[in-house]
């Protein structure tokens, strides 16, 4: 266990690791990736008693506009130890235009496009490289669908630590390009983001790489759930009715689940939860499959094909916490197609002036279909995640301009 001479400047109230399947908990001061004793998930446990006394909604003014302004709820113990190219309390913008066709008052968009290296990655990369750094790691690896290798990279590179990413062989030429230029080790796997992960485990050891594959460590979601956090603090405490996430591995889905409960021990909302919605597309949907089954945990996905890259996640870790939130929540699982991505970019961009990721995309045309089953009412508070850029993945949109001769004069 921690000593009690343990330095400690920023006010983290961090506890034990425990684990969410099996319950058994775990120094919180050692490298951990899953739980020893069962291989599922570690989640890290606050003393959220101690946290209440110390933090109080109102002392959050004023403070640093990251997602490090909840330090008392993160991880590191050491300011020196954070690493931060500013990732988090991105807006939440209200969308008037679009909202109103749907004919919905109150849909708003959290725009996660608007972080480091473009994608909501930079959340959990940032906590996860901080970490990693604070507990002694000097190398990391990470498969990825590609934008959390680009923002594991970044943040490698400013903590100066070795990064090795793998991801699949067509994954968006951006993040192959961010991955490679900001230093890390890089590889193309023909295949998919679990082959990455099996791959370099089976090197990790002959490397000395701390492995952040999605939720295989406790780090990575303990930067995403500050995304709940800020929904919370930028609607006055007050949590809207219906979260729509894009879902990969999942890790914004538990980990704001995991911030509600937090949120409420600390006594800064009650007991009212939104109903969780998991977007994923018709080509690789193992959440939505396990919801209509009513399983506890999803079968893999064959043939994964989407080119909404980051939600072409044919397995995941954490399937069960996802189910957990999904139907605790009263929430529903949807899938979509790439052809309904590609049309719900051009309203969103057109409307709103925002250019999502397909998986953003991917956000509204579940809302569409939730319009279309009766699902939400037309005064219910929305909120839609764009998770990223849409100017990372040229190749999901195709167009067509007119060009003309440079001596026209009308048009
Ligand atoms: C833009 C984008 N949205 C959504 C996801 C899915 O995120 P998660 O793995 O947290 O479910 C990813 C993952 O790569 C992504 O890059
Ligand atoms: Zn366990």
């Amino acid at each position: 266990m921690a000593s009690t001479e343990t330095r400690n400047d920023t006010g983290s109230t961090v506890s034990h690791l425990e684990c969410t399947y099996c319950g058994k908990t775990y120094s919180a001061a050692e490298l951990q990736n899953l739980c020893p004793a069962c291989g599922k998930v570690l989640y890290h446990r606050y003393d959220l008693a101690a946290a209440r006394e110390r933090l109080k909604p109102e002392m959050l003014k004023g403070r640093v506009a990251s997602m490090w302004r909840y330090r008392e709820v993160m991880p590191v113990l050491l300011t020196e130890n954070i690493i931060t190219l500013g990732e988090g309390w991105t807006p939440l913008l209200e969308t008037n235009r679009l909202g109103k066709k749907l004919g919905l008052s109150n849909l708003m968009i959290k725009d996660e496009s608007q972080n480091p290296t473009g994608s909501f990655k930079a959340r959990g990369l940032s906590a996860a490289v901080s970490k990693a750094k604070e507990l002694g790691a000097t190398a990391l690896s990470i498969p990825s669908a590609g934008n959390a290798g680009g923002a594991m990279a970044a943040y490698a590179a400013r903590a100066g630590l070795e990064a090795a990413v793998m991801m699949p062989v067509d994954a968006p030429y951006i993040n192959k390009l961010e991955t490679y230029l900001t230093g890390a080790k890089t590889w193309l796997v023909e295949g998919l983001i679990n082959d990455a992960g099996r791959i370099l485990k089976a090197n990790a050891a002959r490397y000395g790489w701390f492995d952040l594959s999605t939720l295989k460590e406790p780090y990575r979601v303990e930067g995403k759930k500050t995304l709940g956090y800020e929904l919370a603090e930028q609607l006055d405490w007050q949590l809207p009715d219906v979260v729509i996430y894009p879902t990969g591995g999942g890790t914004g889905l538990v980990g704001m689940w995991k911030a509600f409960d937090e949120m409420e021990e600390l006594g800064w909302i009650g007991s009212k939860r939104p109903r969780m919605v998991v977007a994923q597309a018709t080509g690789c949907a193992p959440i939505v499959r396990a919801y209509e089954e009513g399983a506890e945990f999803a079968r893999p996905w064959e043939n994964a094909q989407t080119g909404s890259s980051g939600i072409r996640v044919p397995v995941a870790i954490a399937d069960y916490l996802m189910l957990q939130a999904v139907r605790q929540s009263g929430g529903t699982a949807l899938a979509v197609s790439d052809e309904a991505m590609q049309e719900a970019t051009r309203e969103i961009a057109s409307n709103e002036g925002i250019y999502p990721a397909p998986e953003g995309a991917a956000t509204l045309a579940v809302l569409r279909r939730m319009l279309e089953e009766n699902l939400v009412s037309p005064e219910e508070r929305v909120v839609l995640f764009n998770t990223g850029a849409g100017q990372k993945y040229p190749e999901f949109m195709q167009f067509d301009l007119p060009v003309v001769p440079a001596d026209t004069t009308e048009l």
